[in-house]
């Protein structure tokens, strides 16, 4: 067993979280929810997409958003950005990352991304180059690695097919996703085992939404392996639109539990990251889906 001592978490609330509301939320509530993101510690947030805003509505401020929020020094901004045309939304919004996000079967990237595996790694291509170009970071994600609304079972084989073509892109980092939740530890490991003929442990993050509740087991059995980079949401916030009953992702604030209990350092703090919860759970008028907020009283008004 080969633990990692630090974790970087990334917080996708603000990006995965809230396109999957049904309501709207304006960007000064985005904006206040990153900055409490940032006071509590968290080093990579994901702002927002710039997608196309008749897909996902939920996004369309992402412009405003990142126009509004107080940067931090070595706090990283990073944006969705399916295209060229996304590409170019985040420049000018000074995103400090953007992210490719592909997946492993051809269903599920027709209808999030309306093409084939294929034709969608065409698009990314000259993203990655224009953004090694001026030296912006880019991260690719790899949707239904553990499974697909569509499709069913993945072939651990699919997740790392794409993760080499990504890879060879350039990206310096490649979360593996579980959109719809359904994956167990053993197929969490066997998914990351067979990423790693293509690429190297430090490149691979994990990306767990948790439906059936089983993302804490499949991101211990992933530290096991060595994985050191964990996507989550804040008060367990999101979905997938393109993925019917796909819950949210896996809560920042449990993760966060499960690391300080295991002695793993993150650099989150987490009375801080409760209250940030707290906010949004305010906002939204519901219940955190936190476990460990809802253990300790804090779920906000919505409770
Ligand atoms: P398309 O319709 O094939 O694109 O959509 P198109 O190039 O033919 O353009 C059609 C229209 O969209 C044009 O506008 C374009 O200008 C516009 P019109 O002339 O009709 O007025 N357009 C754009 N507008 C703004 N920003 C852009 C953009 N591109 C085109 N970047 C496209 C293709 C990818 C754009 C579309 O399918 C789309 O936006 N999909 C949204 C996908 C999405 O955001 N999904 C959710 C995020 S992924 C996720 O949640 C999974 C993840 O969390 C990991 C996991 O859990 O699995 C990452
Ligand atoms: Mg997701």
């Amino acid at each position: 067993m080969v633990l990692p001592k630090k974790v970087k978490m990334v917080e996708v609330g603000p990006r995965d979280g809230l396109q999957n509301e049904a309501e709207i939320v304006p960007a000064s509530v985005k904006v206040e929810l990153i900055d409490r993101l940032v006071t509590a510690g968290f080093k990579s947030i994901e702002a927002g997409s710039f997608v196309s805003p008749k897909w996902i509505p939920q996004m369309a401020g992402t412009a405003d958003v990142m126009a509004s929020i107080v940067r931090k020094e070595g706090v990283t901004y990073s944006v969705l950005t399916p295209n060229m045309k996304g590409f170019e939304g985040a420049v000018a919004a000074k995103a400090s990352e953007v992210a490719i996000f592909g997946a492993a079967t051809e269903a599920f990237s027709q209808k999030n991304i309306n093409c084939s595996i294929d034709e969608s790694l065409e698009r990314f291509r000259p993203v990655a180059e224009a953004a090694h170009e001026i030296g912006l970071p880019v991260r690719g994600y790899i949707s239904c690695g553990l499974g697909c609304p569509y499709e069913g079972e993945v072939a651990p084989s699919s997740v790392a097919a794409v993760a080499a073509k990504l890879d060879a892109m350039g990206c310096y980092e490649i979360s593996l996703s579980d959109t719809i939740g359904k994956g167990t530890p053993l197929k969490a490991q066997a998914m990351v085992q067979a990423t790693l003929d293509n690429v190297p442990i430090e490149k691979i993050a994990i990306h767990f939404h948790d439906t059936y509740g089983q993302a804490l087991a499949n991101i211990l059995a992933c530290l096991e392996m060595g994985v050191a980079v964990v996507d989550s949401a804040v008060a367990g916030l999101g979905g997938c639109p393109y993925a019917e009953g796909s819950s949210g992702n896996v809560a920042s604030e449990d993760v966060l539990f499960m690391l300080n209990g295991m002695g793993i350092e993150t650099g989150i703090d987490f009375e801080q990251l409760l209250e940030a919860g707290q906010f949004i759970c305010n906002y939204l008028g519901r219940a955190s889906s936190s476990k460990v907020s809802a253990a300790l009283g804090c779920t906000g008004s919505g409770a």
